[in-house]
């Protein structure tokens, strides 16, 4: 007797399942990520119901839908774990500036930078936030992401980063990629604290913090059992360790889960306080010690890297990514699409960036796209791998070795996505 399904896909040269248990991959299982050759995939009522050779894929299971991938290369869509996409304005003038040798933090420090876009943010209407983020996340969603990160952080007011949190709802209604919400009020000084920035860590911590979980604990996310994270911009001109962990602590104790943007540019002993405070991820990791490398390895927070920053920077040093991995690290890779230091929609992006600068191998690369990033979100259980039981997002390519996704950069090689077994987005070529 066959069981039925809405949908099977079969002839996937390559399956990449990502497989990886509960837990994140780390070290060498990084690489080892578990491929299926000619393999299919049943969905039901948007979610896997079995994952195998395309063969007894199609024997089991009766489908109304199939689709014959063609030999190519499917994977899970990919998970981008950290990204700042409600914004209004652009930072054009900034990009030219730095082409011209102006710093991100002095021009942050001159009121530039962030606080510009704060400025714009504070001026735009809810509706033209939301017409915004829906653009980039189809850019995002063209890019094969099916789940995102997205962080508060230009509004650095009670209200306007209440709002900002509403925008993020919204286009968690509207838009098909899924999103994780995350409050970052202290993502600069706002202008008017510059003073007295401690006034501000406390305004964060009194009113602010309380104000966006009593907003969470009604909230779309709450009831989809979708985790709401804090995070802190640890960095000269901005928090040091000591107001990162006030500010994580007093989110911990009502029941965030915890993020921070640690050892970016400069090295402030945050990493150590975000990891000791039990932080789901800490992002960027450029100047990370080797000390705080082996502690980061011995827990169970996930490493992010964010090495589209120093390409846009034109930088020539990344996070030492390579030795995350080796010393046993949870690796996870984001875009950090911002008007900022990455205005990057793609994580295929990323994965060449990585591959050649950071020295990742395309495998390394492909699980901190997808599994670890999904843990680094806290969605571990629900999304980053084909397994049984997790949302049906997938990726069909149009190679038919995934390593040529890493290979080749500058166009795009998604032929199709899938997001609980629908089809989102599909190219002309096999219609
Ligand atoms: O992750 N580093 C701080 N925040 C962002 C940049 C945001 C911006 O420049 O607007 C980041 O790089
Ligand atoms: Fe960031």
């Amino acid at each position: 007797m066959q069981s039925s399904a809405d949908f099977v896909l079969f002839n996937a040269g390559q399956l990449l399942t990502m497989a990886s248990g509960r837990e994140p991959l780390r070290g060498p299982r990084l690489r080892q990520i578990r491929i299926l050759q000619d393999g299919g995939i049943a969905v039901g009522q948007g979610k896997i119901l079995e994952v195998g050779k395309s063969s007894y894929i199609r024997r089991k299971f009766r489908a109304n839908k199939e689709f014959d991938a063609g030999g190519r290369v499917v994977s899970p869509g990919f998970v981008d774990p950290h990204t700042h996409i409600v914004y209004a304005g652009d930072r054009l003038d900034e990009f030219e500036l730095r082409i011209q040798g102006a710093d991100y933090l002095e021009i942050l420090h001159a009121g530039g930078g962030i606080i510009s876009t704060v400025q714009k943010t504070r001026m735009a209407t809810s509706d033209e936030l939301v017409g915004e983020g829906m653009r980039r996340l189809d850019k995002m969603l063209a890019c094969g992401t099916t789940t995102a990160e997205i962080k508060t952080g230009y509004g650095l007011d009670t209200q306007s980063e209440l709002r900002m949190l509403r925008v993020i709802e919204e286009l968690d209604k509207q838009h098909r990629v899924d999103i994780v919400p995350t409050f970052l009020p202290a993502h600069a000084i706002p202008t008017e604290y510059r003073e007295r920035p401690d006034h501000y860590v406390d305004l964060v911590c009194r009113e602010m913090i309380p104000a966006a979980w009593n907003w969470y604990r009604t909230s779309r996310f709450f009831s989809k059992r979708v985790p709401f994270f804090a995070d802190v911009f640890c960095e000269k001109n901005a928090f040091d360790a000591r107001q990162l962990r006030q500010i994580l602590e007093t989110a911990c104790d009502l029941g965030f889960r915890l993020k921070a943007h640690t050892d970016e540019f400069t090295n402030l002993g945050a990493s150590r306080v975000a990891i000791e405070l039990g932080a789901t991820s800490i992002d960027h990791l450029d100047e990370i010690t080797v000390e705080d490398i082996e502690q980061l390895a011995a827990s169970k927070t996930v490493a992010v890297v964010t090495p589209t920053v120093n390409f846009n920077s034109g930088a020539l040093k990344f996070a030492n990514a390579r030795a995350l991995i080796d010393t046993g690290c949870a690796v996870a890779l984001s875009t950090d699409f911002n008007p900022g230091s990455a205005p990057c929609p793609s994580m295929p992006m990323a994965i060449a960036i990585a591959c050649r600068y950071q020295r990742l191998l395309p495998s390394e690369a492909f699980a901190s796209a997808t599994i670890n990033a999904a843990h680094a979100i806290g969605l571990g259980e629900s999304v980053g791998s084909l397994e049984p039981g997790k949302s049906a997002d997938f990726v069909v390519f149009d190679c038919n070795d995934f390593r040529q996704i890493a290979y080749e950069f500058g166009g795009s090689l998604i032929l199709k996505v899938f997001k609980r077994g629908t089809e989102i987005l599909r190219d002309q070529i096999d219609e």
